[in-house]
């Protein structure tokens, strides 16, 4: 089955309008891979059928951008972010709430392996007596339903999984293999737009928004950066995916590099060296 240019053009603009995402011509056969189970199970001939039946129903609408979301994602992905976090961010956070309670985003977050490493990571790292809420928002309900579920298949936990972090937070159910309570408690999951107007959140002192801007066009990633930043603790953290770091941000950020990561500051802000001292700032 394979779509005409002009069923192709409205997959792609219903898309990007829902999530901002773009798909240029050249993922045509991504389009068309993800559009055939749909279209079976809503009985159509064909995918030229389909979208033409899509076309006048909201409900499979929502289905196809949340079946074109771009998933990928892995344990402790690149590593670099999460050892930074371990041992540069959490001790310069631990210096300096006093209120003993950290909020965290991980904004697209997809199945949920990048909040429940942050979670593993906070486990490990934040003394007994301090509290953490980890928001895990992604706009497809799919995944968020994932996070809420908090069960992976055995490929999914090949994935970057370290032996010892499986023993310590999952437990097997049948073939797969859950989180345990203890992390899922610190993972709030919801469904959250990035191009929509935000909803009520905490003011976060790290912000994981990793491996989405790509998809995005440059003025949609600076509204995406900006709505960020509003919710930000003014010296929070905000850590980008490692194809990201070199992209334009304009001049609400400042850069800083911590050993081989980059981190982003909101702008204006001025470095105590006490507070955080392995962190350099390099500019924006
Ligand atoms: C490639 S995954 C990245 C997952 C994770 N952050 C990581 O780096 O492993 C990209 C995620 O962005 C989500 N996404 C795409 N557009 C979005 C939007 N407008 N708002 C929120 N999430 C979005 C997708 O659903 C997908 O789960």
């Amino acid at each position: 089955m394979s779509l005409s240019t002009l069923s192709f053009a409205y997959v792609s603009d219903l898309v990007r309008r829902e999530t901002a995402m773009l798909y240029p011509p050249e993922k045509a056969y991504l389009v068309e891979s993800r559009l055939e189970p749909l279209a079976r199970a809503a009985g159509a001939r064909s995918l030229e059928a389909y979208v033409a039946q899509l076309r006048h129903d909201p409900n499979e609408q929502a289905r196809v951008a949340d079946a074109l979301t771009i998933n990928e994602t892995s344990w402790y992905r690149d590593n670099t972010p999460f050892r930074a976090l371990a041992t540069d961010i959490v001790p310069a956070l631990l210096r300096e709430r006093s209120g003993r309670h950290l909020s965290v985003w991980s904004a697209a977050c997809s199945s949920g392996q990048e909040p429940y490493s942050i979670a593993m990571t906070l486990e490990e790292r934040l003394p007994q007596d301090w509290t953490t809420e980890i928001w895990a928002t992604d706009v497809s309900p799919t995944m968020v339903e994932r996070v809420a579920a908090g069960r992976y298949g055995q490929v999914e936990m090949n994935r970057g999984l370290p032996a010892t972090s499986l023993v310590k937070y999952f437990t097997r159910t049948g073939s797969e293999w859950e989180v345990l309570p203890q992390l899922r408690a610190m993972v709030r999951p919801s469904v959250v737009n990035l191009i929509d107007d935000l909803p009520a959140m905490p003011r976060f002192d790290v912000v994981f928004l990793r491996n989405v801007l790509i998809y995005f066009d440059l003025a949609v990633r600076h509204e995406v950066l900006d709505r960020v930043r509003d919710v930000m603790a003014p010296d929070g953290y905000l850590v980008l995916g490692s194809s990201e770091t070199a992209m334009d941000l304009g001049d609400r950020w400042v850069r800083e590099t911590c050993g081989r990561l980059q981190l982003h500051r909101p702008a204006p802000y001025v470095r105590t060296p006490a507070a955080a001292p392995t962190l350099t700032a390099t500019g924006s």
